[in-house]
């Protein structure tokens, strides 16, 4: 058992700050300082002023903070905590699109490497991928590595022609669309909120679409008072503490990101006692994956 109070006096003592995704489990986002989505936390981490950033998430997370204040340590509590997404595209396909189209962008989720980013010539989050891209003069755009967000923007953004990648997330890309219309089925009426990371049959059958924050913002500002959630259970946390009356429903094979269940409160602990598991990035590459990750802040 981690005594809360030593964490929080050793976090002051290493100045540091605790910032913790949605989907971290709940006694980890219960004593961030920050919990959120990827782009509320990478506006966090490019303003932070302490010694110290405890990312509660997975690799590209903590880069992403590194890269915006290099200046600063950045600590993962578990330096296994990875996203699959992020290793599913090959670097050669960006630049042989370079070859085969004139006018291309290069559109980037930031669940990639630092290595796909310093190729790329804008990142987006699932909270600002349509503003984002709509502000491209562009006519083509190459979106990587997200097959699923991608074909979202497409949707929105018809006067664009969009070159995917074939990358998903499994977690999101495997829930099972007849559990939700199971789901639909018991609670006739029910809104089904979804990320966009999901496969295209949940898509079609989702009210609203959008980022973890915009599922929480969406769930507490409507008048219903019962959901279907079709995105990684660690969300359920904020939606019980934002809207603890009403319901939500997920799928019976629970959608679980185990890299972000390595954030536990023993690793946090551990990495504020002992530095261990500093983010460290390159220069060069730091340089030109800062240019896409800027030019994303500037026109979210
Ligand atoms: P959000 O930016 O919506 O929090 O999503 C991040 C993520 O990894 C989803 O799988
Ligand atoms: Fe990556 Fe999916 Fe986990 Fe999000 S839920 S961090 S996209 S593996």
């Amino acid at each position: 058992m981690v005594d809360h109070e030593k964490l929080l006096k050793l976090k002051r003592e290493q100045d540091a700050v605790i910032l913790a995704h949605y989907y971290a489990c709940p006694a980890v986002q219960d004593i961030a300082d920050y919990v959120g989505d990827s782009f509320y936390l990478s506006k966090i981490a490019a303003k932070i002023k302490c010694h110290t950033i405890v990312f509660a998430g997975v690799k590209f997370m903590g880069e992403c903070a590194k890269i915006l204040n290099p200046q600063k340590i950045v600590l993962m509590p578990d330096a296994r905590a990875d996203c699959f997404m992020a290793h599913m595209i090959d670097n050669n396909f960006i630049r042989e699109s370079r070859k085969r189209y004139t006018d291309l962008a290069v559109v980037c989720y930031v669940n990639s490497t630092t290595e796909t980013k310093a190729c790329s010539d804008v990142c987006v989050t699932s909270a600002n991928a349509v503003t984002v891209v709509s502000k491209l003069p562009n006519k083509n755009i190459l979106f990587i590595p997200d097959k699923n967000l991608g074909h979202y923007v497409a949707r929105h953004l018809p006067d664009k022609n969009f070159i995917f990648n074939d990358g998903f997330c499994p977690i999101h890309e495997h829930i099972d669309v007849q559990e939700i219309n199971r789901l639909k089925k018991e609670h006739p009426s029910v809104k089904v909120l979804v990320h966009p990371e999901c496969n295209a049959a949940i898509i079609k059958i989702a009210d609203y679409i959008g980022s973890t924050s915009g599922i929480i913002k969406f769930a507490a500002e409507n008048t219903d008072r019962e959901f279907i959630i079709a995105t990684e259970i660690g969300i359920k946390h904020r939606l019980e503490q934002t809207s603890p009356s009403k319901k939500y429903y997920f799928p019976d094979t629970t959608p679980k990101c185990l890299n972000m269940k390595l954030n536990t409160l023993e690793n946090v602990l551990s990495v504020l006692k002992t530095g261990k598991n500093a983010i460290t990035v390159p220069t060069e590459l730091a340089v030109s994956a800062r240019k896409a990750l800027t030019k994303m802040l500037e026109l979210a």
